[in-house]
């Protein structure tokens, strides 16, 4: 059989069955599953090889920003893999890597300056916490100390074992837990009670500041543990503790960068400036790839004897293809206004998201930019609720995966109103057709 004969759908299934170890799946329920099997992509709808139609309620995890094969995306990569496909970044410059990177550096928080390249989101976490336990190490023996995190309570920083670390969700850590380094938590500033909550990581960063390293936050939106949204004042009130006690802040926007709270950065909500910035999903929009960003006085301090090199690389950091991408991604950006497009469609959602609050049995809704959350239960990531309004949503055109009893849209910030309305409208009936 040539490998490259169309399969049958059922055929697809079977192979995947036998072979295919899929994330964040039990294998029991996989099993008895009758899985979407995608067979093409474009803008804000996936097709089944059978040919049904999905709205992609969640950007394919939060990365279609722009949609699937955006004409300018395709054109980028093909025009790249004509020239220069893969190329080790160890002691080598590339156009594409240095264009990209002080683009990045030009709509960045201000004072990010340097740009470290690498595969993914957990990787761009891992590697700023490498950088900030050695960005201590070369400040003398009392700051050797500092090698300890701070992260709040439901945070999801990716799967790496430093990124699970960090991770505040039990049911991601519980089966590694034994081999996590340390890492301090504090509170989860809920908005009715956020100042509490800063109260609470301030104590810590007082008393603990000799031995603390960094700050590690989703900024204004915890993803994973449920689309949990925060004030921009904790953020804001945040920034200076680090600051005034010599603490680095590290933000991960890998969720929520890119336009997906209404503003380029979460962090512009609070006009803050972290000293590192993890960047991935939206970043390349189609290759895996994921970035950190650094402050001049982080990355000078890695300047000097050879022994302060920074000896971390993944084998395709700063990849032409992704470099590429990721440069065309932010053209796009700029020439279609994405962001402000974000604003305005947010509005919908924030709509739809309050009317769905009024249905009984959903026990609390959110929004902000291009999310909508709502929680049908307590039972966090392990709860069923959600995946029961998964079915419902299939069986009308949309796919919505859930985060276990809550249900969200992260749609692509591209969508037509249409096809928004139509995914809001959709989520609507499956929640009610669930609870009533
Ligand atoms: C906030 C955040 N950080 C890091 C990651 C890890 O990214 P990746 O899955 O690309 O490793 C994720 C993934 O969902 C995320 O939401």
């Amino acid at each position: 059989m040539s490998a490259r004969a169309p399969l049958s759908r059922e055929e697809i299934v079977r192979l995947d069955r036998a072979h295919v170890w899929h994330p964040y799946t039990p294998i029991a329920t996989w099993e008895k599953t009758d899985p979407i099997v995608v067979a093409r992509a474009e803008g804000s709808l996936l097709w089944d090889a059978d040919g049904t139609r999905y709205i992609d309620g969640n950007a394919s995890w939060w990365v279609a920003a722009l949609g699937h094969r955006h004409p300018r995306l395709l054109r980028a990569l093909r025009e790249q893999a004509e020239i220069l496909d893969h190329c080790a970044l160890g002691g080598i410059a590339h156009e594409p890597s240095s264009r990209l990177a002080r683009a990045l550096v030009e709509v960045a928080p201000r004072g990010l300056s340097h740009v470290f390249y690498t595969d993914n989101g957990s990787t761009a976490i891992e590697v700023a916490v490498k950088i900030a336990l050695q960005t201590w190490q070369h400040e003398g023996a009392r700051a050797r100390k500092k090698t300890r995190f701070i992260a709040l309570d439901g945070a999801f920083h990716g799967d790496t074992v430093g990124a699970s670390s960090l991770g505040g969700v039990e049911i991601f850590r519980r089966p590694f837990a034994s081999v996590l380094f340390e890492c301090v938590r504090a509170p989860f500033p809920e908005a009715n009670a956020y100042a509490r909550a800063f109260d609470a990581i301030r104590d810590v960063v007082r008393r603990e500041r000799d031995t603390i390293a960094a700050v590690v936050v989703e900024p204004l939106v915890q993803g994973a543990s449920g689309m949990r949204i925060y004030p921009a004042e904790y953020l804001r009130a945040l920034s200076e503790l680090t600051r005034e006690n010599d603490v680095l802040l590290i933000a991960d926007e890998v969720f929520t960068g890119y336009g997906r709270t209404g503003a380029m950065w979460a962090c512009d909500h609070a006009g803050v400036t972290p000293d590192l910035m993890c960047i991935g999903k939206a970043f390349s929009s189609v290759v895996p790839m994921g970035a950190t960003l650094a402050t001049d006085r982080v990355y000078d301090s890695f300047r000097g004897d050879p022994a302060r090199a920074l000896w971390y690389g993944h084998t395709f950091c700063g990849n032409p293809l992704g470099a590429a991408l990721a440069l065309e991604v932010l053209a796009i950006y700029e020439d279609e206004g994405i962001v402000a497009q974000a604003k305005a469609k947010g509005a919908r959602i924030a709509e739809a998201f309050a009317r769905l609050a009024e249905v009984s049995g959903v026990s609390g809704v959110r929004a902000l930019g291009m999310i909508g959350a709502a929680d049908l239960g307590a039972g966090g990531y392990a709860g069923d609720r959600g995946w029961r309004v998964f079915d419902e949503a299939r069986k009308r055109g949309a796919y919505l995966r859930p985060l276990g009893d809550t249900v969200y849209v992260c749609p692509p910030l591209t969508i037509g109103e249409a096809e928004l309305d139509e995914l809001l409208e959709i989520l609507a009936a499956s929640v009610r057709a669930t609870l009533t």
